[in-house]
């Protein structure tokens, strides 16, 4: 069965004690909903992840790391590898985020070695797909969210693809205040579905949950969410402040 699912990316966004309060906040809210009609989870820096662990319950909480390196161990200064993540607790992998791609020049080659080395280390994935302003405009693009999905997740078995969680995220969209609106939001969601159908066949195509992202808030997220596949959000911006993200997931 399909799960909601409203997941907060706070991007390099907090201190750890600010974090670590920010976290207690969402914990304690969540559990004060009587009927939660989705998970949650919160996307947070490395260096938060350990101390986040320790005050969220993590069966009401999921916690997500933001990125994870493309190997596994060794001599790359600087970089935080898959089972590192999964070491501290955190049980999710935000992955293949525009402003990854982008800043940082992650290919789909090197979103796969992710993909793989995350999913080896028990890890499940968000894994972030959407095109540019001058894709939308220039109708490529379907051909490039398709790419994306392809390339960097067509490659796993059924099992492994049923750790996958994808999030469409229109990088005109995202910290814009400007979203998609749920009709082209949900034409696009129903052709990730499609596409993963496919691949992978209706009943997986089905069982995927597929996040919308790209200025969610309290706001526009019930009209969003209403979309028949539309599984929840990816929320950065109104993720930073418990009551906005809360509004969010209370949106269903
Ligand atoms: P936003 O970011 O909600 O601030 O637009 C979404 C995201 O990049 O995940």
């Amino acid at each position: 069965m399909r799960k909601n699912i409203v997941a907060g990316n706070w991007k390099m966004n907090t201190t750890v004690p600010e974090g670590v309060q920010l976290a207690k906040e969402v914990c304690q809210a969540v559990s004060a909903v009587e009927s939660l009609k989705c998970d949650v989870i919160v996307g947070v820096p490395f260096t938060h992840l350990t101390a986040v662990r320790e005050v969220i319950d993590i069966n009401k909480v999921g916690l997500a790391a933001q990125n994870c390196a493309d190997h596994t161990s060794g001599a790359y200064t600087g970089e935080v590898s898959a089972p590192m993540v999964a070491s501290t607790g955190a049980n999710y992998v935000i992955l293949g985020h525009s402003e990854r791609r982008g800043y940082y020049h992650e290919t789909a080659q090197i979103l796969k070695e992710k993909v793989d080395l995350a999913l080896q280390s028990g890890l499940k994935i968000i894994f972030c797909c959407g095109e540019s302003l001058e894709e939308r405009e220039n109708g490529t693009f379907k051909d490039v969210i398709e790419a994306e999905i392809r390339d960097s997740l067509f490659h796993l078995t059924t099992e492994q693809f049923q750790n996958i969680v994808i999030a469409y995220e229109p990088i005109w969209a995202i910290g814009t205040g400007k979203t998609a609106t749920s009709d082209q939001a949900q034409e696009i969601h129903a052709l990730i579905r499609s596409l993963v159908a496919d691949k992978f066949g209706a009943q997986v195509a089905d069982d995927t949950t597929i996040l919308y992202g790209g200025s969610c808030k309290p706001s526009n997220a019930p009209e969003l969410f209403a979309k028949p596949d539309i599984d929840g959000g990816l929320i950065g911006g109104a993720s930073l402040k418990a009551a906005d993200f809360m509004g969010i997931v209370t949106a269903f």
